[in-house]
């Protein structure tokens, strides 16, 4: 799924990115990159590090030493509101919706619209979601029930749109779809490609390299805390994949 070389600023940069927790190093002077529109993959076994260098981008944790660029402007990221401010969101595996509550109630959790006279404006919201539902996942019919009732690819296009309706540009998506069965998985491989469309730029743990290979453009692999390269998905195969990942082996030395 590569769309060729990526030109022009990053839209995030993660330069020499160590931190440490106690005498674990987690992550180890690790580099990667995200462009406009690009679905960047971050594989690696159990504990390589991965969600750990993705919360130094969320605010969840801060980075030792090493440095973040947003836009090519070097960011101060202490905590999740500061990375909402560079237009940085996360969908978690494990989803942070109020299961009591439907879609459009879930959407605008703790940011709700509200009338001229100060009351929530319910319909709004729903206007609103239904709105954005339509451009993500226009299948989507079930807004008038608690997300409770909703399938797990369902929750996470609730998720999806929340983000996507705050404006995020860059998304930071950690196994989204490990808990999902195969057609959930598909609707969420398809609102990738539509997010992709739209522009955005998504970091993507996920474990399975095929999955890997359909939809990001390029794959960070780490081992031990330590990139062990990055390379076009569309360069090498499932098995090349799958050598970085348990082998270690460098993009280099990989067969051609
Ligand atoms: N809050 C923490 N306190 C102490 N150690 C931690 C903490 N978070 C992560 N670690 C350690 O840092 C290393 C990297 O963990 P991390 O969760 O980033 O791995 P991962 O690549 O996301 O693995 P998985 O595929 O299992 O999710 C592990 O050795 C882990 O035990
Ligand atoms: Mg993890």
């Amino acid at each position: 799924m590569a769309t060729g070389t990526n030109k022009g600023t990053p839209l995030v940069e993660m330069r020499d990115i160590s931190i440490a927790f106690g005498g674990v190093q987690a992550v180890d002077h690790v580099t990667v990159d995200l462009y406009p529109g690009e679905v960047v993959g971050l594989l690696g076994h159990n504990g390589a590090g991965k969600s750990t260098l993705i919360k130094c981008l969320s605010g969840a944790y801060q980075q030792d030493s090493g440095e973040i660029f947003v836009n090519g402007e070097k960011a101060t990221i202490n905590n999740p509101r500061d990375a909402r401010g560079y237009n940085i969101e996360t969908i978690y595996q494990t989803l942070a919706l109020a299961d009591n509550l439907d879609a459009a109630s879930n959407l605008f959790l703790g940011r709700e619209l509200t009338t001229p006279f100060g009351f929530v404006d319910d319909s709004k919201m729903e206007a609103e979601t239904r709105k954005i539902m339509g451009r993500l996942n226009s299948n989507f019919r079930k807004f008038n029930v608690p997300v409770s009732a909703l399938s797990g690819g369902q929750r996470q296009s609730v998720a999806i749109s929340r983000a996507v309706y705050f404006n995020a540009r860059i998304l930071i998506m950690d196994e989204p779809t490990a808990a999902l069965g195969p057609q959930e998985t598909q609707m969420v491989a398809e609102l990738i490609d539509e997010l992709k469309r739209q522009g955005l730029g998504i970091f993507l743990i996920d474990h399975d390299v095929h999955q890997v290979k359909r939809l990001c453009d390029r794959a960070s692999v780490m081992k031990n805390g330590q990139l062990v390269g990055t390379v076009n998905v569309d360069d090498v195969t499932e098995d090349d994949l799958l050598a970085m990942i348990i082998l270690g082996k460098k993009p280099e030395e990989l067969a051609a």
